[in-house]
């Protein structure tokens, strides 16, 4: 067993690199070599694929994209590079001299020394053609080749930023990071939109069920994350959430990834909104200030008039019945085509969890939902039954308190105050990317009638 000083020495020392004894030209990214401010006659390599490709009399174009940046590289060669392999859609390998571009279009160049076509691409079978833009629902028929073009580029960059960033936001808050469970015998919310979990017919378990009860694919890391709210005051997952939810509308999703956050010692959904908005408005500041170019393709090609707009809060009480897809819109339009916060359910419309405001003939829960323009609810959060005997009034009358012992022993030893929100991360990119199908804004999406790849 190595020590963990050992460790760190060798892990210092150890490297898969040669010793070269020429300088081969070093590796840059697209981002990278474009960045360059005063380019020099260095000599890099540079590996991508062809997005367009130009030749004039004596010169050939390249524009060279790796999936770094919005912007490809261009490449400048002689003529007698010229190849019918060398085409749009090709896997190139560059090398050559970053120098300062006499084009406004961009500050540096590769003139190129050495151009290798790694791949060819049939240009002609090829689904997307040079030039062209393509609407997202053609592209959306080859989940395996969209993610070449800009657009999707673009939004699957500001989604790896996004992800990165609400993991900022959580470790810059004092949260702790938890992995809640894929698979699990319970049912959060409730709602029956649930995916069993079996072994293929092949794999033979002598007991009748692999995990010998029926086991699930999760609705919401939440009710793990109350078990951990036990023992660390904030606390939050990201990961994948599933619900059989027989829907192909532009916001629903039977595979989608969610943000879920609980708070240990909260005691009023004041303090929790005000964690929801943080939220929102530092990732999304620092998603448009990271990646401005990538946000504005979206913004100018996908979502004309639909600009983010200056986020503010309002409040509404509601009663009755369940709000529906028409509501919600009814709500944001009439406060004036901003997210808009609603607070207090019926408590016979909400799941078992959520804390009783104890408030006479119109009974209502302590639940949040923020809604927002274009695209509905975003977030659905609540403060927890932290009470033992209502708790377990609740369970009784859904007839559950057999399999929640556990939740309710979370209420015998040491109970708290506590509440906590789940956030669509998909819905959370159709927001500020202004994209109308949620389909377009998961790499791979899943829906009812469709599980491509
Ligand atoms: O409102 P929901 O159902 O809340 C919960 O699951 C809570 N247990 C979360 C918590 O308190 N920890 O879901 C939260 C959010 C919704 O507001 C919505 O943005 C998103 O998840 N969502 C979906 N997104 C895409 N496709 C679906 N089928 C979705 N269902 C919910
Ligand atoms: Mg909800």
């Amino acid at each position: 067993m190595f020590g963990a000083r050992c460790l760190l020495r060798a892990l210092r020392s150890c490297s898969s690199a040669p010793c070269p004894r020429q300088r081969p030209a070093a590796r840059v990214s697209v981002r990278g070599a474009l960045g360059v401010q005063s380019a020099n006659g260095e000599r890099v390599k540079v590996q991508g694929w062809i997005r367009s490709i130009r030749s004039q009399k004596e010169v050939l174009f390249l524009h060279v994209n790796d999936g770094s940046s919005l912007e490809s590289l261009q490449v400048v060669a002689d003529s007698s590079f010229d190849s019918r392999e060398l085409a749009f859609g090709s896997s190139v390998e560059v090398q050559g001299q970053l120098v300062k571009s006499p084009s406004k279009k961009q500050n540096v160049e590769l003139k190129a020394e050495k151009i290798e076509v790694v791949g060819s691409c049939d240009a002609k079978a090829f689904p997307f053609k040079y030039k062209e833009r393509h609407p997202l629902e053609y592209l959306r028929q080859y989940p395996h080749l969209r993610c070449r073009t800009n657009v999707l580029g673009s939004v699957l960059r500001v989604r790896s930023e996004a992800t990165a960033a609400i993991h900022s936001f959580f470790k810059d808050s004092g949260f702790v990071h938890i992995h809640t469970p894929v698979i699990t015998s319970n049912d959060c919310e409730g709602a029956g939109e649930l995916f069993q979990v079996e072994p293929s017919s092949k794999i033979k378990v002598p007991e009748e069920n692999f995990f010998n009860i029926p086991v699930f694919l999760t609705v919401s890391g939440q009710l793990h994350l109350e078990v951990m709210s036990g023992a660390f005051t904030q606390v939050f997952t990201f990961g994948p959430t599933f619900r059989a939810e027989n829907s192909q509308s532009r916001r629903h999703l039977a595979e989608f990834y969610m943000v879920e956050a609980e708070i240990s010692f909260l005691e009023s959904l004041q303090d929790l909104m005000q964690v929801m908005e943080s939220l929102f408005k530092t990732t999304a500041m620092t998603v448009l200030s990271n990646c401005p170019k990538d946000v504005e393709l979206c913004h100018k090609f996908l979502a004309p008039g639909q600009k983010i707009r200056t986020y503010a809060k309002k409040q509404l009480s509601n009663w009755g019945a369940d709000l529906h897809t028409e509501h919600e819109k009814y709500l944001v339009k009439h406060c004036g085509d901003i997210p808009v916060f609603v607070i207090n359910y019926p408590l016979v419309l909400k799941p078992f969890y959520m804390r009783d405001n104890e408030d006479g003939p119109q009974h209502t829960v302590a639940a949040v939902d923020l809604l927002v323009p274009g695209v509905g609810e975003l977030f659905g959060g609540s403060l927890r039954e932290e009470r033992y005997h209502l708790l377990e009034q609740q369970l009784a009358r859904l007839g559950l308190t057999e399999a929640y012992q556990w939740y309710l022993d979370l209420r015998r030893f040491g109970s708290v105050p506590h509440g906590g929100f789940g956030m669509g991360f998909e819905r959370y990119l159709q927001c500020i990317l202004g994209i109308d199908n949620i389909k377009d804004v998961i790499p791979f999406p899943r829906f009812t009638h469709s599980c491509l790849l």
